[in-house]
């Protein structure tokens, strides 16, 4: 497609941002429903935030995605903030709408959509997060919504606590918390339904890790590890290996990328062609 004097930018700002998926996946959604917009990267400093976020307003960028480790920092820069994304003190995606400049955040909605698309009925089931880090934030309020249960493990037990008083207000449930050991993952994943891995074990190049026994895997189990590259991950491998249904990590991304593209666009997302995009590019990495 070329580039005109119209084209509307949109991207992404973080550091590290070298090795973000998010360029290649959106603008190949962009060309294919044939959208005069470009996507691009860029590598922004934690003391420069304050700039980059008045050159969205100079420039007339219509939306940038926000990734580590500006996601918290980012807001007090922003015009108005979606409701959600006040709750978990996080902000994904910016749009630029008239020069106001409004922050949501679209992984929570990203991971349930990932497990309902892949099959994974989330009313009546108990959900077993591990994690209570930015994106873990996100998943529980999305997810306590829908599902019946909840339990928040975190090696910083406090921040599992701190996080479920926050969620059990807003979604009015009932919260469990503990750490990572195996007693509590043990205790915890015996009457759940679904594993949700949102910590940082088991992610490049920490291949090898994971913290869920093997043997507590079994089969009437969905297990999702949003870690996406690698692209499958120890836990992954070893819930296959147990017989458990499986949904990877790549599609959170995905359905997070898609819902900043419907935020940005107004257009539905082409989920198929972002999905294929993001594998290719992540199978050559
Ligand atoms: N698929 C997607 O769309 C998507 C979206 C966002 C993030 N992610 C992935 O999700 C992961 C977490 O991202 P984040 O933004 O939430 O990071 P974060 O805010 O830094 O949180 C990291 C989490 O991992 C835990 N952790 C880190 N090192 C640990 C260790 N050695 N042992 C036990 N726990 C450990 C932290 O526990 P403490 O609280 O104890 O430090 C915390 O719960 C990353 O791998 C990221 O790439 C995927």
């Amino acid at each position: 497609m070329a580039i005109s004097g119209k084209t509307r930018v949109c991207g992404v700002i973080g550091d590290p941002i070298e090795h973000s998926l998010s360029p290649i996946m959106h603008n190949t959604a962009f060309q294919s429903l044939n959208l005069d917009f470009i996507y691009l990267a860029f590598k922004v400093k934690s003391s420069s935030i304050g700039d980059a976020i008045n050159g969205i307003r100079a420039l007339n960028i219509r939306g940038l995605n926000v990734t580590m480790p500006h996601k918290k920092n980012v807001m007090r820069h922003l015009d108005r903030i979606d409701l959600s994304a006040q709750l978990i003190d996080s902000v994904n995606t910016i749009l630029n709408k008239e020069n106001l400049l409004f922050g949501f955040n679209t992984d929570g909605v990203g991971a349930v959509k990932a497990l309902k698309e892949n099959g994974v009925e989330l009313k009546g089931r108990k959900i077993l997060l591990l994690g209570a880090g930015g994106a873990a934030r996100a998943i529980a309020y999305a997810v306590a919504k829908e599902s019946d249960e909840l339990a928040i493990l975190n090696r910083t037990v406090k921040d599992a606590q701190t996080l479920s008083k926050l969620v059990e207000k807003a979604a009015n449930k009932r919260i469990s918390t503990g750490s990572l050991s195996h007693t509590d993952i043990e205790s915890n994943l015996r009457d759940s339904d679904i594993l949700i891995n949102a910590t940082t074990i088991g992610m490049k190049p920490r291949y090898d890790e994971t913290v869920v026994p093997t043997k507590l895997l079994r089969q009437n189990l969905s297990v999702m590890d949003i870690i996406y590259n690698p692209l499958e991950t120890k836990l992954v491998k070893d819930a296959k290996a147990a017989g458990a249904k499986v949904v990877s990590g790549v599609e959170m991304l995905i359905y997070q990328g898609a819902a900043s593209f419907e935020i940005w666009t107004g257009k539905q997302a082409p989920v198929e062609v972002m999905r294929k995009a993001a594998l290719t590019y992540l199978k050559k990495v």
